[in-house]
């Protein structure tokens, strides 16, 4: 019998032809000038267009979202043109794209800010974590608490950058709410001190979310768009006094939006499935009626199980995806893969990025 992870799932009028996705990876190899994808971009992405769904790597929707050099953007013209690129290659060879929409808040670095100026974050909270600068790795800069009055601008920074999704020709979003960056540092009440009506209660923490998620599926369906949310990690020094509470309150407003899929990391991204005593997957997937999109270690095996055995809908790929342009063939038929080579994971060229062998390349 075929393997439910190589068949159709539809999210509203949009039809996977497979359960196989490539999970949002960042590279780093936008065109340093203007943070514009290019050509190189966009026959990577055309590579892979036989998974059932692309979602892009995060994609900053203003200069302040901006966390890392070389990330690409989705609020300048030219940006917008460099992805109508991608879009196009990757539609004429028949797949499918989503763009994850990113505003990295406290996790930035006053070089790449625009002035130089502090990054934003919920509360003056800053992180023991790094980030990758012009000169290299450095501590990121401390933050400061957005303004009351600032969100309606930054709900508008949301809406803006959805519009262009769609005029670069995307056919979906997925809106970034995972691993430590803006909507997760409001969502979590180790980095979210507020005391006005986006912080306290989980309501309240998640309230930007909702604002998000409310004004992205006014420029898209609702089916058309995922979040994803990155429970039990502490990437980018993250913590909750009480994870279950914060994202049953999260899925619900995912929930209430009406979105397409919910996609979780489950456990520490890239790293370790363990979960933390009292967290329960199955419950949180519980609360969420649309499509679930599991991450995190998953191989054939896994994958093939947790989908025929209805526990997940769809499998976003990594590692995997990013070694194997020619991935869902390759699990279809249980050949071997290309190893990933963590070296060229982060900026470069085409090296590590374009010139993994598709499979009759291996062979002969
Ligand atoms: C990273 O650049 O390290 C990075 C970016 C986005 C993520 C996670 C990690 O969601």
């Amino acid at each position: 019998m075929q393997a439910k992870l190589f068949t159709p799932l539809s999210l509203g009028d949009l039809t996977l032809p497979n359960r196989v996705v490539m999970a949002p990876l960042t590279r780093n190899r936008a065109k340093p000038d203007g943070d514009v994808p290019h050509a190189l971009n966009a026959t990577y992405y055309e590579q892979r267009a036989s998974a059932g769904l692309i979602i892009t790597e995060a994609t900053q929707i203003t200069p302040e979202g901006k966390g890392y050099i070389q990330t690409p953007g989705i609020y300048s013209t030219e940006q917008v043109a460099g992805w109508r690129k991608v879009t196009d290659a990757v539609h004429a060879k028949g797949g499918r794209i989503f763009l994850q929409l990113w505003h990295v808040g406290r996790i930035s670095h006053v070089s790449l800010q625009p002035d130089g100026k502090q990054p934003v974050a919920p509360s003056p909270v800053a992180a023991e974590a790094q980030t990758f600068i012009a000169t290299g790795f450095a501590e990121v800069s401390e933050p400061r608490a957005l303004e009351l009055e600032e969100i309606p601008g930054l709900i508008e920074d949301y809406r803006k950058a959805a519009e262009n999704a769609r005029t670069a020709g995307f056919d979906g979003v997925e809106v970034h709410a995972a691993n430590g960056y803006l909507i997760d540092q409001f969502l979590r009440d180790g980095t979210n001190k507020r005391t006005d009506a986006y912080g306290g209660s989980a309501e309240n923490r998640t309230r930007l979310l909702a604002e998000v998620l409310e004004t992205v599926t006014k420029v898209y369906p609702a089916k058309r768009v995922g979040v994803r949310f990155s429970p039990f990690s502490k990437f980018n020094d993250m913590s909750d006094s009480d994870p279950m509470e914060t994202f049953t309150a999260a899925i619900a407003r995912a929930n209430d939006a009406g979105l397409g899929y919910v996609h979780l990391v489950e456990g520490e991204m890239g790293q370790s499935r363990d979960l933390p005593p009292g967290a329960d997957i199955a419950k949180l997937r519980a609360g969420f009626s649309g499509a679930y999109m599991a991450n995190n270690g998953y191989d054939r095996e896994r994958a093939i199980e947790a989908v025929d055995s209805g526990e997940v809908d769809l499998v976003a790929f990594g590692r995997l995806f990013l070694a194997n342009p020619d991935l869902v063939e390759r699990l279809e038929k249980d050949t071997p893969l290309n190893e990933p080579d963590q070296d060229t994971f982060y900026g470069g060229d085409a090296h590590g990025y374009t010139d993994y062998p598709r499979l009759e390349e291996v062979a002969a």
